[in-house]
C-alpha cells in the first residue's frame, strides 16, 4: 500500500454548518458543490431521490452502490444532461437551475464518462485542446487568417496540453490518434481533457473500469496528485473498492436512488446496511460491529427485501 493511501486513512469527517460531512481540514471552507434533496423520475421510475451532498475544494468523495443504484444519474444531474425533477444544485454558491451542460462546464464542473467518449480519429493533443476551448483567446477571423495572436495562443495551448498530459506521463503520445491508444491510456486521456476545462469539481465515472491492478494503483496515486496539485473537489464513482477505500476521505452509498450511508472508508466498510446492500455477506463476517453515519433512509433500505433482490450484481462491475 502506498504512502498516499496510508495518509488518507487518517482523515476524519466532521459536520459543517449544514447536514454535510467534510474532511476536518475543510471544516471552515465554503462548499464548492452542494446538492440538496436532488431527485429525478423517468416515467414511473424514481432513479434518484433526496440526494444530498456537500463538497469543499481539495476533497475526494466516493459515490458507490450496486449496478442501477443511480450513480451515473447523479452525475447526469450535476452536469445538466438531465434537469432535476426536484431539489437544487449550487456550484460555488451559484444555483445551476436552468443551466445547460456547456454552461455548467464553464462554471466549473467537468466529468468523464462510464463509456469512454473521445474523438478517436483526432490526435491526443486535439482531444485535450477541445477541453481548453474556454481559455483560448482569439477571434474566429484571427484564426482563419492565421494572424500572430492565433499562433501565440496556439503555442500557449500546445504547451498547456503537454503539461496536462505529463500528469499521466502521456506527453509523448500527443500526436497519436486517440483511438490508437490502449484502453487504460484512453481513460487517462479523458481525465486530462476534463482537467483542461479548469474545473472546480471533477466527476469521474468508473475511471478504473477495464484497467489492470497496476494501472489502477497508478491511477489512485494520480487522482490524489491531481487533487493536491489542482486543489479541486473530486467525486468518484468506482466499483473497485481498493481504489475507493484507498483515496476517498468520505464515501456516499446509494441504493435504489437513495443515500443509505455516508461516512469514512472504515465506517462504510463496517456499516451493516452497506455490507448487506452492496459489499456482500462475506465482508460482514470479517467486519461485524461498528456502523458508519447512516441516513434515515438506511433503515428503510435495510428492511426492503424486494429492493435487495433487485440488485443485479454486488460489489464488482468492471
Ligand atoms: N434516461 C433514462 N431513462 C430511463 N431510465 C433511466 C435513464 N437513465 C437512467 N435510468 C435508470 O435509472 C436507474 C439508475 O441508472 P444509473 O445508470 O444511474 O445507475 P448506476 O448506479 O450508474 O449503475 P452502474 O453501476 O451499472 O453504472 C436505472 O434503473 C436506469 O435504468
Ligand atoms: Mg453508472
Amino acid at each position: 500500500m502506498s504512502d498516499t493511501i496510508k495518509k488518507r486513512e487518517e482523515v476524519k469527517l466532521v459536520t459543517v454548518p449544514s447536514p454535510y460531512l467534510v474532511p476536518e481540514r475543510n471544516a471552515g471552507k465554503a462548499l464548492v458543490l452542494e446538492a440538496n434533496h436532488l431527485g429525478i423520475d423517468f416515467g414511473g421510475l424514481t432513479a434518484v431521490d433526496d440526494f444530498n451532498l456537500g463538497m469543499s475544494q481539495n476533497e475526494i468523495t466516493g459515490l458507490i452502490g450496486p449496478n442501477g443504484a443511480g450513480k451515473t444519474t447523479v452525475f447526469n444531474l450535476l452536469t445538466k444532461v438531465y434537469q432535476q425533477s426536484r431539489g437544487t444544485i449550487f456550484l460555488d454558491g451559484k444555483d445551476t437551475m436552468g443551466m445547460s451542460s456547456t454552461q455548467v462546464n464553464q462554471a466549473g464542473i467537468a466529468r468523464t464518462f462510464q463509456n469512454i467518449r473521445l474523438f478517436d480519429k483526432l490526435t491526443v493533443e486535439d482531444n485535450v485542446k477541445i477541453g481548453l476551448h474556454n481559455s483560448i483567446n482569439y477571434h474566429m477571423w484571427e484564426g482563419v487568417f492565421r494572424l500572430p495572436v492565433y499562433w501565440k495562443e496556439e503555442k500557449k495551448a500546445h504547451e498547456r496540453v503537454l503539461e496536462l498530459l505529463s500528469i499521466f506521463d502521456m506527453a509523448d503520445m500527443a500526436d497519436k490518434p486517440a483511438g490508437s491508444l490502449p484502453y487504460g491510456a484512453q481513460r487517462r486521456l479523458e481525465i486530462v481533457r476534463a482537467l483542461a476545462t479548469k474545473p472546480k469539481v471533477l466527476l469521474l465515472d468508473e475511471p478504473a473500469a477495464g484497467m489492470n491492478p497496476s494501472e489502477t494503483a497508478e491511477l489512485m496515486d494520480n487522482i490524489s496528485k491531481i487533487r493536491d496539485e489542482f486543489g479541486i473537489a473530486i467525486l468518484l464513482i468506482e466499483h473497485d473498492m481498493n481504489l475507493v477505500m484507498g483515496i476517498c476521505e468520505g464515501i456516499v452509498v446509494l441504493n435504489f436512488g437513495r443515500i443509505i450511508a455516508k461516512g469514512t472508508p472504515s465506517e462504510i466498510q463496517n456499516n451493516p446496511v452497506v455490507v448487506e446492500a452492496y459489499l456482500g455477506k462475506s465482508h460482514e463476517n470479517k467486519n461485524s460491529g461498528a456502523s458508519g453515519t447512516s441516513d434515515e433512509d438506511a433503515k428503510k433500505a435495510s428492511g426492503d427485501d424486494a429492493h435487495k433482490s433487485n440488485n443485479r450484481k454486488k460489489g464488482g462491475k468492471r
